[in-house]
This record gives structure tokens, sequence and C-alpha cells, in this order.
């Protein structure tokens, strides 16, 4: 059964103020530690807060977000002393996630690694092979950078990852020369995705070390910052970062231990998430080639974009589950599926538009059974989700895993629209002008 209304009627109309942009990385961008990496498929803190206030989720109870990310649900849930759990697939994302919720870091040891590397630095500069550059990079890196930036880069790269630390400050340096790849590139945009052209002049003037050292000191003091809003109710909360597989938490995470659950799935958008961090994981030396990505990260996610399909996967078939549960919804997919098949024949790019909805829906079904049974009776699931319209044929995803959610077990769903959104779509040659939007599903159990 539908309901409307569950999640924005306690607001009041100041805080209502800014819920359209819930669904975006905005907020976050301006909070401490939030803010160290962007990630365009993030959320707003301020949706979680408001999400775990209005369920009354208390200290000493869990939140879980089954597609952890950056760790938005998680790190909020820390500054209010709830405990939780996250689950990534993404082993890059993963890191960062893990190391923005550990907040024991000592500020001496930062200052330590600082000055060591300030002492160290101009001698590792000068002494570096002729072409350890061209050696160690490739070419998307090389063209992103001038090449005194680069060499700097390297450096920092190399300190590290060799030099003496414990696990948690080399986790932390990492994510601070993460974090400085894109603030010092002089590329300008359409990357990684596509060799960058255009010069960023902004990025031309900035000195990777001094940089290096400003990131490192704010990303310090907003470890203080958030550990004084939180007003020491993080101390006490238990936090699990978990790199695994939302599909199957069998092994992790025991039957109805969950009191909340907080997420957003990646979108049916044809959005590649392992594609986000090309740039970054060419850099740390983690992958070299797209096959490279592709095993460590491609092949590890739920379907949701046509470049994790092979045609001849016999995957893309509908489960035999989830036609027993819900033929109904089966039979959306499969027509949804059949007429995209069609359209892929006169339409560019030959896109598995087909195949992604099917395999989407496949791994979603597997997700919301495995919520259910992580959760404890009487609580709530809220999923922030787009619909979508790959060649104009309007896919309502929210509805869908609404109902799927109810055929599962769950007692009713409601859904809210956060905002309508403009889409990826509308600059595609596979334009179409079905209005889409952002929204929540409130999936309760009973
Ligand atoms: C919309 S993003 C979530 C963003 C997150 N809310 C944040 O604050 O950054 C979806 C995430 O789901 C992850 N993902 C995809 N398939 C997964 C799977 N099978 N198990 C766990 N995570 C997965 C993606 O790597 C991506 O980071």
């Amino acid at each position: 059964m539908e309901q409307q209304d569950l999640f924005r009627h306690s607001l009041t109309q100041k805080q209502s103020h800014g819920v359209s942009e819930w669904g975006t990385f905005k907020d976050s961008l301006k909070a401490p530690v939030h803010r160290w990496f962007t990630y365009p498929a993030g959320f707003s803190f301020k949706a979680v807060e408001h999400s775990l206030e209005m369920c009354g989720i208390q200290q000493g109870q869990t939140v879980y977000d089954p597609f952890m990310g950056l760790g938005t649900t998680n790190v909020t849930a820390k500054t209010l002393g709830i405990n939780s759990i996250g689950i990534e697939a993404h082993p890059f994302v993963f890191n960062i996630a893990k190391t923005k919720l550990n907040w024991e870091i000592h500020a001496h040891d930062i200052h330590h690694v600082i000055n060591d590397i300030s002492d160290k630095f101009e001698h590792a500069l000068t002494t570096l092979p002729i072409n350890a550059i061209e050696q160690n990079f490739p070419e998307l890196i090389l063209k992103c950078y001038d090449e005194e930036t680069l060499k700097k880069l390297f450096v920092l790269r190399n300190f590290v990852l060799n030099d003496d630390m414990t696990p948690d400050i080399r986790d932390f340096f990492h994510v601070v020369v993460t974090a400085l790849l894109r603030n010092v590139s002089k590329a300008a945009t359409g990357w990684p995705y596509i060799a960058p052209k255009k010069i960023k002049t902004t990025s031309l003037n900035k000195d990777a070390l001094t940089e290096f050292n400003a990131l490192a000191l704010s990303m310090l003091h907003d470890i203080e910052l958030i550990k004084i809003e939180s007003g020491k109710r993080y101390i006490n909360s238990l936090h699990a970062p978990i790199l695994g597989d939302s599909r199957n938490t069998t092994d992790a995470i025991r039957n109805q231990s969950v009191d909340h659950v907080f997420t957003s799935p990646p979108y049916l958008n044809n959005f590649d998430y392992s594609d986000r961090t090309r740039l970054e994981m060419y850099f740390w030396g983690n992958a070299k080639t797209w096959g490279d990505i592709s095993e460590q990260v491609r092949t590890r996610l739920i379907t949701s974009a046509t470049t994790q399909i092979a045609r001849t996967d016999m995957k893309y078939a509908i489960s035999p589950e989830l036609k027993d549960h819900s033929p109904n919804i089966a039979d959306f997919i499969r027509n949804a599926a059949h007429e995209l098949s069609e359209l892929r024949k006169i339409k560019g790019g030959k896109k598995s538009y087909d195949l992604m909805v099917i395999g989407y829906f496949n791994d979603i079904f597997q997700v919301l059974k495995d919520v259910y049974r992580v959760l404890k009776p009487k609580t709530k699931a809220l999923f922030v989700l787009g619909d979508s319209a790959p060649y104009g044929v309007h896919i309502p995803t929210d509805k869908i895993i609404g109902e799927l959610g109810v055929k599962i077990g769950f007692s009713d769903y409601a859904i809210e629209i956060l905002r309508q959104r403009g889409d990826k779509w509308k600059d595609n040659p596979q334009q179409h002008d079905v209005k889409l939007q952002e929204s929540i599903v409130t999936l309760s159990k009973g």
C-alpha cells in the first residue's frame, strides 16, 4: 500500500527550506569531514539527521547503510553517538569512508609527518630518476598535470606508500593526497572520462607541497570540529565499515540486529562508479587499465551502467526468484526490456539498457531481501533514489522498489518527492522529455 508524507511531514517550515537538495552532496561539501572528498552520488548529512530523529533512533541503537559510499550515513550517526554499519563494494571508496570514521588521529603524529616530509622533500624531488614520471604513470595522469606538479605529487605518493607510519596515519595521508589530486590538476572539464583538453587556470599557480600541508592541517582541524559538534556523544558509539556486497551480508550482519536503514543505491542512470575514481586509482598504481578497474571494482558493484554488461552473460535474465515473488513487476521489467532492446536497434550508441534494467532489479531485489533480514521488527528503511528514462522509456524505480519491498515482507511503503531533477540523459543523443524526480522511498517493517 502506498502512503504519502512520512519523511517530510514533521519538518518545520524553516527546516524544510533546502530539502530539495537533500538528495545531493551540496550541504555535505560545507561540513567538516564530510567534505574531504566529493562524490557526485553523495546525499546531504541533514537528510540522515532528520531520518534518525524522525524515527526516534537513540544512542546505543544501530543504523545501517548497504551502499555506504563515502560514509555520509555513518559519519552522521557517529556525530550523534548512534552505532553504524556500512557496506561498500568499491575498495577505493571504502578506504576513504573508513578513514573518515577514524577520529582517533593524534595531532602530534600528523604534525610529525608534515614536518618530516617538508625536511626531506627537496632532496627527494631533486634526486628523482630521469623519466620517473613517464615510467610510473599512464597517459591520462600525464595529461592532467604539468611536469613540475606531477613530480611533486609523485614524491608525496612515495612518502605515503613507503615511509614508516602506523596504518591509521598512512590512511589519513592517503586521503590527503587523494583529495589533493583534483585540487592541483590543470584539467578543467570532461575528465577522467575523456582525455582532458581544457586548462583550469586556477590550478596553475598552486604548489603541490604547500597545498598538501594546508589540506592535511585543515583535515586535522575538521576532526577537532566534528568532535566538538558531536559534544562527546561519539565516544561510546561503535562503527563497522565493511568492504563487501550488500546483496548478501549474512557473514557480516546478524538477523534482526539493525534499528534503521538510510541509504542511496546507485540510480538506474548509467553512472559508472568505478570510473569516478579512475584518475585516483591510476595515480596510486592500483590500476593501469580499464580491465584492471573492471576486475577490482566494476564487476563487484550492482548493475547500474551499461559498461558493466557483456551481452552474452546469462545473468541478465529476470531471476526466477523475482518472478516468483512478484509476477507483475517481472512483467513490467520484461516489457520495458523488450521495448529497450527494440529501441537499441535504431538508436545511437546501441546501449544495452535492456539488460541494464534487468540486472539492476535482480540485484536490488537481493539487497531488499537482505535489508529486510537484518532489520528488527517495527523499523524503517529509507532509500533516496531517482527514477530513470533510458532511451525515453520511463522506469519508476521508486515505485518498483516500494512494491518489491512489500512482496518481500515489508508492511507498506511511502514515496515522497524531494525534487524534480534534470538528468544527464538530457544532454545525450538519446535525449527525451520524460520528467524525472528524486524521491525517498520509506519501507516499513511490521
Ligand atoms: C549512491 S552511492 C552512495 C553514496 C553515499 N550515500 C555517500 O554518502 O557517499 C552508491 C554506492 O553503492 C556502491 N555499491 C554498488 N554496488 C554495491 C554492492 N553490491 N554492495 C555495496 N555497495 C555497492 C557504489 O560503489 C557507490 O559507492
